[in-house]
């Protein structure tokens, strides 16, 4: 099991080394402070659940609680924030499982009217890949490393030698003449019913397709079934290798954190 707490606490760690990672999903909104050098969490994680109405208000009072419960926050701390869509500068543009009120909303300014802090805001595939190439399964591997995040959607990263290209959105391919998301999503196998070995026949499909379009050295299989992940990848057949994510529940903190110190 992946260490995720740091034995360090805040008062041991140079500022500059500290980050604040929050990272919004469809169930839960989470946040921790974050070691920038090791990527292990400062602290324990505090989450509450996302809003059944996941408007950008009810969000953002949730984004307040979640972020007050850290107490004050020094100026000089990095502070990330993620949201499962495409994000262009701090903006949303896509809302695929969230309220579509998001679209065309500034997440920057939601964060700072409900927490009283700037944050960075990017995509939680993107976070969660980063952290993942940095200081988890992907770490010391060069060329093309491809993070999927297996959810309530399929989340997608691509890191060329360390370096994320944002907002890939390969959950949205088409996979048997639907969005593949919505036929290979682990929220799907759960909604559907299904074996394992059923899903893992659609995920073969897909992440053949992926493989085809990228060939990438690596794949990262995050999500909260990567817990699972004897049960499933073991039955897939790529050409690259197919590895469980490390930082499990907390890559997108850690990833949030570690880019807004990287944007600074
Ligand atoms: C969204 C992505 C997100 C993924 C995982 C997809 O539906 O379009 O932006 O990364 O879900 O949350």
């Amino acid at each position: 099991m992946a260490k995720n707490v740091s034995d360090l606490t805040l008062a041991d760690v140079h500022e500059n080394d500290v980050g604040f990672g929050i990272d919004i999903g469809g169930s839960g909104i989470k946040a921790a402070p974050v070691h920038l050098r090791t990527g292990e969490l400062l602290g324990k994680r505090f989450r509450l659940d996302t809003p059944e109405e996941s408007s950008p208000e009810a969000v953002g009072e949730v984004l307040g609680k979640v972020v007050a419960h850290f107490g004050d926050l020094p100026d000089s701390t990095p502070v990330g924030l993620t949201f499962p869509g495409v994000i262009l500068n701090d903006v949303t543009i896509t809302s695929a499982n969230m309220d579509k009120r998001w679209i065309g909303t500034d997440v920057g300014e939601v964060a700072r009217r409900f927490t009283g802090h700037d944050a960075h805001v990017v995509n939680d595939a993107d976070a969660a890949g980063y952290a993942e190439a940095r200081y988890g399964a992907g770490l010391g591997q060069d060329g093309t490393v491809l993070v999927m995040t297996l959810g309530t959607g399929i989340g997608s990263a691509l890191i060329h030698d360390g370096v994320l290209v944002p907002n890939l959105e390969l959950g949205h391919l088409e996979l048997d003449g639907h969005d593949a998301e919505t036929r290979a999503a682990s929220s799907v196998k759960d909604k559907e019913g299904l074996s394992y070995a059923k899903w893992a026949e659609r995920l073969q499909r897909y992440f053949a397709h992926v493989e085809f379009l990228f060939s990438p050295d690596l794949f990262i299989v995050g999500g909260g079934v990567s817990k699972d992940h004897e049960k499933f990848l073991p039955l897939l057949e790529l050409r690259a290798p197919i590895v469980p994510a490390k930082l499990r529940n907390t890559a997108g903190i850690v990833g949030a954190a570690a880019l807004a110190a990287r944007d600074r």
